[in-house]
């Protein structure tokens, strides 16, 4: 009877591996050496490359295809896509790596049933939900069921915004459907040279608008990474990306009942930064590294800058003051004097609100004259753009501490997180300028009568940009009427941060009722 028993157990044992062998070798062996010729992984090399050592815990890995429209006798080994959980640093994550070798990756109703399974267990055990990505988007043979499939898993994106980090890379040429789910998650990371994001492709394009336009030109990791703001971060290969995946998250909290977990430096809390002396330009005009100015206030000098290459005259990314994680949005002067456009709006408006899902606090570094002035600025809207970092700010209910640096003028100063706006505390250096323009302007508008009915308009101009400069070109107007909390020594820059970031730990903040705001899009 026993031998009977193990006899039936081998046999079911031995036919479960053998299926099993059978959707870990996903799309075959040709095609898989074609994907490494191409430079990339698998889709469970991916995951392993991730995860911690062993950590993998497969689900549905014998999940099949409803052999609906045109499917029937087509084998989709795991369906196309492998998903499951483990951890990342220890801490728990969820994770979907579609498989290019399996019908391109193609997402069909299953397929997206796999997907929106790893969702909803990321949401109910409040965990980040990685995706993968690699998918020639929706799986054509299975027509309505394969846009059905997509609804699902951008219905769960939508619903589990701000519930749970979602991380999207980007590893392969990802068409149609397959763009939108990483669109709706909060950060895209791109493989260069191997990675696509388009919503119709080149030859597409062509019969329509008869452009000539080649994968990379369209929807490259260059395109998305300088031009179109689609995508967050770039890196040289599959390896790269995950690495970067990896260290994202350990900016960000599990979930956003969560806080970031501390990570003690042996960076002191104490130390001194005499370098900002240095590297802050006092001509007004001249512009100066901020990059520098945050690598010298931050623990290690670590900083993981989110869309480096993208609206680069503002500068967003995480960093850690003291152990604790913040974002840090700054205006950077090397790059159009560090003015506010459009796309540097829509960049902080969305990092900060980024930040305030998931409770990491705001530092916000000041250096700004004001919105870019301009017919093609006004005319593609930036007063609804500029408007995103108005009422994110206002929004944020995470601790907010804001530096002027060094000019902090009209909209602007509002923009970037002014008293008025919802800033916890406002600190600013000696050499800080707050007014409503800068003095050159400022006396041109308001004395404009004296400078025209004088003997001498030049020298009355020079005379009064000096006067108007003596009167707003510093930080104590503000300071007087309690705008600006402290004027304090740059030396002493990165222990005020970390002193307010501490007592401002355990703030709470709350708002009237209402169903969701309505962020002017
Ligand atoms: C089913 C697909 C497929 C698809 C490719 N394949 N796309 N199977 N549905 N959408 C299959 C191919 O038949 C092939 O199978 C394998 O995947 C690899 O495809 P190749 O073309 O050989 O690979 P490659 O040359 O690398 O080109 C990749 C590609 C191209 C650029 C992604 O395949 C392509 O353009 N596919 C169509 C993309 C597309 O238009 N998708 C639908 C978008 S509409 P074998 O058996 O030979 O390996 C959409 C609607 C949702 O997504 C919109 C929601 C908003």
């Amino acid at each position: 009877m026993a031998d009977n028993a193990t006899f039936f157990f081998q046999e079911k044992i031995a036919e479960m591996l053998e299926r099993r062998k059978t959707v870990q070798n996903g799309g075959g062996a040709e095609r898989i050496q074609k994907h490494h010729d191409a430079g990339k992984l698998t889709a469970r090399e991916r995951i392993l490359e991730l995860l911690d050592e062993g950590s993998f815990v497969e689900l549905g890995a014998f999940v099949e295809h409803l052999e609906t429209g045109l499917m029937e006798g087509i084998q989709a080994p795991g369906e196309g896509v492998v998903t499951g959980f483990g951890t990342v640093d220890g801490r728990k994550v969820c994770v979907f790596s579609q498989d290019f070798t399996v019908l391109g990756g193609s997402l069909g109703k299953m397929h997206a049933s796999k997907i929106g399974k790893v969702m909803d267990l990321a949401a109910r055990v409040g965990c980040p939900i990685i995706g993968l990505n690699d998918s020639a988007g929706a799986r054509i043979q299975e027509g309505v069921d394969s846009l059905s499939g997509y609804g699902e898993v951008f219905y769960r994106n939508a619903i589990y915004s701000g519930v749970v980090p979602q991380i999207s890379a980007i590893l392969g040429p990802c068409a149609g459907g397959a763009v939108y789910s990483p669109a709706l998650t909060d950060f895209i990371f791109m493989a260069r040279g191997s990675s696509f994001m388009f919503i119709t492709g080149p030859e597409v394009i062509k019969s329509v608008t008869r452009e000539d336009v080649s994968f990379e030109e369209l929807g490259g990791a260059d395109v998305h990474n300088k031009k179109s703001g689609v995508a967050h971060f770039e890196y040289d290969n599959d390896k790269a990306v995950i690495a970067g995946i990896r260290d994202l998250l350990s900016y960000l909290p599990s979930s956003a009942t969560e806080k970031p977990a501390l990570k003690p430096s042996k960076d002191s809390k104490s130390r001194a930064t005499p370098e900002l002396l240095k590297i802050v330009n006092p001509d007004q005009r001249k512009p100066y590294p901020m990059i520098d100015v945050i690598h010298a206030i931050v623990d290690d000098k670590t900083f993981l800058e989110v869309q480096p290459e993208w609206a680069k005259n503002m500068i967003c990314g995480f960093a850690r003051l003291g152990g604790r994680s913040v974002g840090i949005v700054a205006n950077n002067p090397r790059q159009m004097a560090g003015v506010l456009n459009i796309d540097a709006s829509d960049k902080a408006a969305r990092f900060i609100r980024t930040c305030d899902c998931y409770n990491v606090p705001i530092v916000t570094l000041v250096d700004v004259t004001g919105f870019l002035p301009g017919v093609a600025q006004e005319h593609q809207g930036i007063i609804r753009h500029g408007a995103k970092m108005l009422y994110a700010y206002a929004e944020a209910t995470v601790p907010k501490i804001t530096l002027i640096v060094r000019k902090s003028y009209g909209g602007a100063y509002l923009a970037m997180n002014s008293r008025d706006m919802g800033a916890d505390v406002v600190l600013a250096f000696p050499s800080a300028a707050v007014a409503v323009m800068g003095a050159d302007g400022a006396a041109n508008i308001i004395y404009r009568r004296e400078i025209l009915n004088s003997s001498n308009p030049d020298a009355t101009r020079a005379s009064k940009i000096a006067e108007y400069k003596t009167a707003f070109d510093n930080p104590y107007v503000a300071a007087a009427r309690g705008y600006i909390d402290d004027v304090i020594q740059p030396e002493q820059t990165r222990v005020q941060l970390i002193l307010h970031l501490e007592m401002l730990e355990g703030k709470a903040e709350s708002r009237p009722f209402k169903k969701h705001g309505n962020i002017p899009l």
